[in-house]
Formats: structure tokens, C-alpha cells, sequence
């Protein structure tokens, strides 16, 4: 390896067999809780489970470590009345032809359409954008590398950890999505990558039995 400046890893910990065995198993019984859920309650979520959950996405990795994200967390109620207002302009011309049959055909059974009424009732709407162009500072110019990776994986790490805090998400992605980074406020070098919605399911909230059909073990994944 190369010469470079680095310290001992001392925040790692080695878990029994067992015990490794009992979290997997007890991480992924927390995971498949998980439901993507377009029926919100307006009951508020305290502002610094939303920055904990934002510094577990933080973590995450990313090409050269330039961390190629930024996240715009939403709790006003005039600019989540923006952002309803134009996904669901761009959502009428969607759902109205611009999608195609099939993507029409291949939603159908998840019940969506131009009504995103939870874009204002849920208490937080975090819009995540992408930079083309960073560095390990935020002020830095350089290319950034595999950015759509890097975001995916942050975004990932960001959904989970608003579960793990109790908390329910949607992944929204307004077609197009480019109208949020000037309700947002972010420059020409930034993305808009995805929109969450976060906060809590309201009492009628439901789960599409579409949704709930997950691939087996022997389908995702192949062992050599
Ligand atoms: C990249 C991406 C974009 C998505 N866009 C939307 C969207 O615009 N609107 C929506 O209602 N759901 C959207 N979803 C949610 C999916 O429909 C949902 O993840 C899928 O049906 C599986 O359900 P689950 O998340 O409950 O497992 C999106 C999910 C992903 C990963």
C-alpha cells in the first residue's frame, strides 16, 4: 500500500458467532418492517431525529470519500405547499400520457396517482440532491466519482435509519425532479436525486399487497 497517513482501527467490534448469527437475524426481522407508505400523519417529529438520521447517511461511502450529497430537510409549511403544488403539476402529466402504458401498467397495483397529499401532511420531506462537481471540503471543485452509486448508497443508509428511529418513508421521485432545487435553494452543479417523505403512518395507512412480494434468497442471490 501506498504511503499515507492513517490511524489504528479502534472502533471496530468482534462479535461470538452467535451473536453475529442473532443480529443478522434480528436487523433483517427489523428491516422487512419496513413499507414505503403514502398515508401520513401531521404529527411533528423532533428536528434532531431527523439530523441523527442525516449524519447515518453522512456515513456513508462514496467515491474517493468526496461524499457527493447533499440533503435539503423540509419542515416548513409554505415550501412543502411548493413542492406538493409542482410534483403534482409534473405528476398530471404523468400519470395523464407522459409515462407510457407500460410504467402505467406496472404501477397499477401500488394505487398511485397525481394526488401526493402527503407531501404536506407528513411533518418532513428530505430532498436529496447529488453534486457533480466536490471534494472532501465542502467548497471543492473536483470531479466527483460514481456519484449515483455513492447517493444510492447514502439514501439507503438514510431510509433505514429513519426505520430504525420508528419512523415511516416514502421514496418520491417527481418526474422531473429538477423544480426542487430552486424551491431548495441549490446551484446548477447539484442533482435533484429523490425526494423522502418522512414522518409518521397515519391510523388508515396501509401496505400494498404488490409491495409486500419480495424475491427469495434463491432468486437475489447466487453462492459459488
Ligand atoms: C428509486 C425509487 C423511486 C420510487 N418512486 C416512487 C414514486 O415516485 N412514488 C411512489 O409512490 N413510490 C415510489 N417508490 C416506491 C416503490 O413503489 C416501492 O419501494 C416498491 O413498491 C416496494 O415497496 P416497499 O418500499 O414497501 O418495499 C420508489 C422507489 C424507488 C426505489
Amino acid at each position: 500500500m501506498q504511503q499515507h497517513d492513517s490511524s489504528p482501527l479502534t472502533d471496530y467490534v468482534e462479535y461470538s458467532e452467535d451473536e453475529m448469527l442473532n443480529r443478522s437475524q434480528s436487523f433483517y426481522n427489523q428491516v422487512k418492517r419496513r413499507h414505503s407508505i403514502r398515508s401520513f400523519s401531521d404529527k411533528p417529529v423532533d428536528k434532531q431525529v431527523i439530523e441523527n438520521c442525516l449524519k447515518a447517511a453522512g456515513t456513508a461511502p462514496s467515491g474517493a470519500n468526496h461524499q457527493p450529497w447533499h440533503f435539503v430537510a423540509v419542515n416548513s409549511a409554505d415550501i412543502k405547499k411548493q413542492i406538493r403544488e409542482q410534483a403534482e403539476f409534473h405528476e398530471r402529466g404523468f400519470y395523464e400520457g407522459r409515462a407510457g402504458e407500460e410504467w402505467l401498467g406496472a404501477l397499477k397495483d401500488l394505487g398511485t396517482d397525481a394526488n401526493k397529499p402527503y407531501l404536506e401532511h407528513a411533518p418532513w420531506l428530505i430532498a436529496i440532491f447529488s453534486q457533480k462537481k466536490g471534494g472532501i471540503t465542502e467548497d471543492d471543485k473536483n470531479t466527483n466519482y460514481y456519484v449515483h452509486e455513492s447517493v444510492g448508497i447514502a439514501t439507503g443508509i438514510l431510509i433505514t435509519a429513519l426505520h430504525n428511529a420508528g419512523l415511516v418513508t416514502l421514496t418520491h421521485t417527481p418526474k422531473p425532479m429538477s423544480f426542487l432545487n430552486k424551491v431548495c435553494q441549490r446551484g446548477d452543479n447539484e442533482r435533484a436525486y429523490m425526494l423522502l417523505i418522512a414522518g409518521y403512518p397515519s391510523e388508515d395507512a396501509t401496505v400494498p399487497a404488490h409491495a409486500q412480494v419480495k424475491k427469495s434468497l434463491e432468486d437475489i442471490a447466487t453462492f459459488l
